[in-house]
């Protein structure tokens, strides 16, 4: 049988019953759109991630755009973003008007470099054209930024820290989640994310009231919020009293249901996931040119199990040639994409982004990953000796 790249079916074997009763369950009583589902998972996703809110939307892209547009991010304002990462992270900059700008990352762990925030923080100061406003940091791979480096970076020059952690959701640091050090967390339910739906889905938490609140506003159409509503008058639904220009982003009913069963399982997940990355740790280490490290107290959510390879393009030929499939996230850095050059940071180093964008390599995973079927990609990796 062919080794799927992420296999949903093994999940869908274990849970697929429940699942489809939950979906029938949305058939029978009809709310599509945000039905009670939608309530219970928020109430869920929320306790899981220890927050005060949960605003689930239409994908994880849009919950970090709900995120800066809540935050009042504008035309004028810098946001820090990596360099190396899903174009999402950067592309929801300019939707607000800001402009992104990409910073390095950490050669070992992926993930933004706080140094190298500094020295981008003070570049922008000096060219004093953008005001700085925010960083995005991302869990690439499932493991959690420096946050409580990152942290202090965003106290010392009044910056918001915001989390798009669609790749980690979950992943801890010393057992605390990003949303401790972070103004928000954004995660996407892309069916192959850690935490995936069966469509397209995403959620962002939060411990900000007021944030929340326009959030709720943003993702229906800019409609009257509570507070918005106490200081005017409007004789009809305050759903008709559109006070800033919002967007349509609810996650659907059914996806909720959906995903009601699927967080039950998820810290189970997790744990079966380390138990896959260990064991291929144990088959590569120092066969490959790198695999991934996770650094003390970190735990990862193995969005990917992403190793490097001098001749990575080598790699990935020889293992389609076995019946292995692999992807590359990603090869190009954010910086060198045709969309984005016109925010290339003049000055900034991205040495770092551009060199992993030409040996990263990522493997077959899924928490159901069984020991015979990683036997069989580590035995096609191993062999390869171009
Ligand atoms: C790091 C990162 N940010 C944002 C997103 C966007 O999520 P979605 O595809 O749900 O819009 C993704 C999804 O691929 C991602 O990997």
């Amino acid at each position: 049988m062919a080794i799927p790249f992420i296999d949903l079916a093994a999940q869908k074997a274990r849970i697929g019953g429940a699942i489809d009763s939950a979906i029938r369950r949305v058939l029978d009583h009809g709310a599509y759109i945000m039905g009670p589902e939608v309530r219970t998972f928020e109430a869920n996703m929320a306790a899981f991630a220890k927050a005060k809110h949960c605003l689930s939307c239409a994908n994880g892209t849009d919950a970090i755009e709900l995120i800066l547009r809540g935050l009042g991010i504008t035309a004028g304002d810098a946001v820090f973003v990596p360099a190396f990462t899903f174009v999402a992270t950067a592309e929801v900059v300019p939707m607000t008007n800001a402009e992104p700008v990409f910073v390095d990352i950490l050669p070992d762990t992926y993930n933004i470099d706080p140094a190298k925030l500094e020295a981008a923080i003070a570049t922008v100061k000096a060219e004093g054209r953008l005001k700085p406003a925010a960083i995005i940091a991302v869990d690439l791979f499932g493991q959690a930024a420096d946050y409580p480096a990152l942290s202090e970076i965003a106290k010392k020059h009044g910056l918001h820290l915001i989390c798009d952690s669609a790749q980690g959701f979950g992943t801890t640091i010393e057992g605390v989640q990003p949303l401790e050090y972070c103004v928000a967390t954004a995660t996407s339910f892309y069916p192959a994310k850690p935490l995936g739906c069966y469509g397209d889905g995403g959620a962002a938490v939060t411990n900000d009231d007021a944030l929340m609140e326009r959030m709720i506003s943003f993702r229906v159409h800019g409609g009257a919020t509570p507070s918005d509503a106490a200081t005017m008058k409007f004789e009809h639904e305050t759903k008709y009293l559109n006070v800033r220009i919002g967007m349509n982003s609810r996650l659907d009913t059914i996806q909720a249901a959906v995903l009601i069963e699927k967080l039950a399982i998820f810290a189970e997940e997790i744990e079966l996931r380390q138990a896959v990355a260990d064991r291929y740790a144990e088959k590569l280490s120092g066969k490959v040119l790198a695999v991934p490290h996770v650094k003390a107290g970190y735990v990862s959510t193995w969005a990917q199990y992403t190793i490097e390879h001098e001749n990575r393009d080598g790699l990935q030929a020889h293992l389609r040639h076995a019946g292995v499939p692999t992807a590359v996230y990603y090869p190009i850095p954010l910086h060198q994409q045709p969309g984005y050059e016109m925010y290339r940071s003049g000055g900034l180093d991205l040495a770092v982004s551009e060199a992993k964008a030409k040996t990263v390599i990522s493997l077959p995973f899924s928490p159901y990953l069984k020991p015979e079927t990683q036997d069989e990609i580590v035995a096609a990796v191993l062999g390869f000796n171009g």
